[in-house]
């Protein structure tokens, strides 16, 4: 997948999102959502977390505005009054989303969006583990409280066969 492609995944996610917000990129890797997030929203302040220090020096070398931070995101992060948060390609490695989908919510302000990419698939694999197709996202969003689970658009992947992005709100 091309960068532009990455971009245009996200854009419908993003499409009143508020130019100038703060989000966090948990499971950020090596930036490539990060890229497409500061290509769509250009004057937000990002944060990339992840827990590979590697993946994160090659981030700030792509996108030196992002601030990068070393941390595992099932432990609090300390992070509040988010606009939004994106995890693309990262809740699948927990067979239990709950409690980290709680500590999500605590970062977002009222409002604030949650944003994920996902392979769309309720079967894993020892790479992908435990992924979920968009309707267990509606109903694993919902039970964490969040509200409007919609699905922004989803592309072909030879690896497990699409992937889609979907967003959803920390109700006001
Ligand atoms: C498949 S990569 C996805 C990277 C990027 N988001 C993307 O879609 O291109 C998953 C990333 O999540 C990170 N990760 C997985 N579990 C994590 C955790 N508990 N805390 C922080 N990072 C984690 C991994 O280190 C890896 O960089």
């Amino acid at each position: 997948m091309d960068q532009r492609q990455l971009v245009e995944l996200l854009r419908p996610a993003l499409a009143d999102a508020p130019p100038d917000g703060s989000w966090a990129d948990l499971g950020a890797g090596e930036g490539n959502f990060t890229v497409a997030l500061s290509t769509l929203l250009p004057s937000a302040r990002l944060l990339a977390v992840d827990r590979d220090q590697h993946a994160l020096n090659h981030l700030a070398e792509r996108l030196p505005e992002a601030e990068v931070r070393r941390a595992d995101f099932r432990e609090p992060l300390g992070l509040h009054d988010l606009d939004g948060v994106l995890m693309a390609n990262a809740l699948h490695f927990l067979r239990d989303k709950g409690p980290v989908l709680e500590l999500v919510r605590g970062y977002l302000a009222s409002g604030g969006r949650l944003v994920v990419v996902e392979y769309g698939a309720d079967r894993g694999n020892p790479w992908v583990p435990h992924p979920f197709s968009f309707p267990a996202w509606r109903r694993m969003a919902e039970a964490a409280g969040f509200s409007d689970v919609r699905e922004a658009g989803s592309i072909p992947s030879r690896f497990l066969g699409s992937m889609y992005c979907a967003w959803c709100l920390k109700p006001a």
